[in-house]
């Protein structure tokens, strides 16, 4: 059985591959270059904001164009960010530093401004120019970090006279305004353009699975009625990463059947899983602290007609050993995660209800 595989090249599925054939984006990318171009002689790249709904291909262009920056000879310097993990302004210093320098910033103990002295000093003796992307910025949203960073970077030239430094701001939640995120002392540096990406239309949808599907399954392994079926469930999702995990895990249905075509029910078991690929995401991204909260709320949602967060600080206080103020950023972080939504109550001070954004149930198993 295991070298009956119906995969000729399973990376193809896996959620970091770089897909070789890109399209749909070229004018996207097109404009991003451009705001970059005067790194390369060593010019300050102007800043961009991107933004898009989850699964737009912002995240591969940026990619794309670091990958090529990278490997052609130019006084930039390309650091990509993954706010979602590097969420505070020391580790995303670190990052740029790691770039620089090609080594971690010294020992612990190190600060933020530190790190950052040594970035300057870097940029200076190399003759570079440096270009960040803060990718998923939303992450930063939560304790004014974004500010904190942007402010750092943006700056750079007062402090340390001939440095220069770009922004690219990538944002994939909608409901965001970075106008009003923005304090006055940032704006009056950032002016960013904005680039936007928007949701890809059914027929681009149905395309991008069929290169992966020629690249990743062996021939006849999945009919073009059964293409078209996962292009429909992908665009009901609104986010092609949900198409790519159900071309894979439909193929290990069928396998699991040991059946060497994917059937209509591989794809329906699929979808019932792969439709939550936002939710195992984010999920994945918290902290074990973070975690139990959730998990506390889906459990309080389950039976409670209608939480609020002092209900629920209540009960939280009782099982975990956390303040209200700890209590209270976590839900923050978890609005802004879209894993709940929190709402004004008239009259009750700074008590908010709360809404899950997901069924419990589904919130519960995939933690
Ligand atoms: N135009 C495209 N062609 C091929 N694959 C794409 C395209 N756009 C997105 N993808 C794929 O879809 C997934 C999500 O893309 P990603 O760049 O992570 O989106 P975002 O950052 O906007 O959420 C990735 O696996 C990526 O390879
Ligand atoms: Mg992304």
């Amino acid at each position: 059985m295991w070298d009956e595989t119906l995969f000729r090249d399973p990376d193809v599925f896996e959620i970091d591959y770089i897909p070789d054939q890109f399209n749909y984006r070229e004018n996207q990318m097109r404009e991003l270059s451009f705001l970059l171009k005067p790194g390369l002689k060593g010019g300050r790249p102007l800043n961009a904001i991107i933004k898009g709904t989850p699964g737009t291909g912002k995240t591969t262009s940026v990619r794309k164009i670091f990958s090529d920056l990278d490997d052609i000879d130019s006084m930039m310097v390309p650091v990509q960010v993954n706010c979602q993990i590097e969420n505070t302004r020391f580790s995303i210093l670190s990052e740029i530093y790691k770039k620089l320098a090609g080594h971690s910033p010294s020992a612990a103990g190190n600060s933020f401004k530190r790190v950052f002295e040594s970035i300057a000093q870097a940029m200076i003796e190399q003759n570079r120019v440096v270009v960040v992307a803060l990718d998923d910025a939303n992450y930063l949203l939560v304790e004014n970090e974004l500010n904190k960073i942007l402010y750092i970077l943006l700056r750079s030239h007062e402090a340390y006279p001939g440095t220069r430094v770009g922004v690219v701001v990538i944002i994939s939640d909608m409901e965001v305004d970075l106008s009003r995120e923005i304090d006055t002392r940032v704006r009056s540096v950032f002016s960013p353009t904005e680039i936007y990406f928007p949701p890809y239309a059914e027929a681009e949808v149905y395309n991008i699975l069929r290169e992966r599907v020629l690249q990743g399954f062996y021939p006849g392994v999945l009919s073009d009625e059964m293409l078209k079926l996962i292009a429909a469930h992908t665009m009901s999702s609104g986010d092609l990463r949900v198409g790519i995990d159900m071309l894979k895990r439909a193929a290990l249905n069928a396998e699991m059947g040991a059946e060497r075509e994917i059937s209509r029910e591989h794809i329906r078991a699929a979808y019932k899983i792969s439709k939550y690929v936002h939710l195992q995401f984010s999920l994945r991204s918290l902290s074990k602290e973070e975690k139990d909260v959730i998990k506390l709320i889906a459990v309080a949602s389950a039976s409670d007609e209608q939480l609020t967060t002092g209900d629920m600080f209540e009960k939280v206080k009782g099982e975990l050993k956390i303040g209200y103020t700890t209590f209270y950023e976590i839900i923050q972080k978890l609005d802004a995660l879209r894993l709940l939504n929190l709402q004004y109550k008239e009259g009750r001070g700074r008590t908010r209800l709360i809404n899950l954004r997901y069924d419990p149930d589904k919130i519960l198993l995939y933690l």
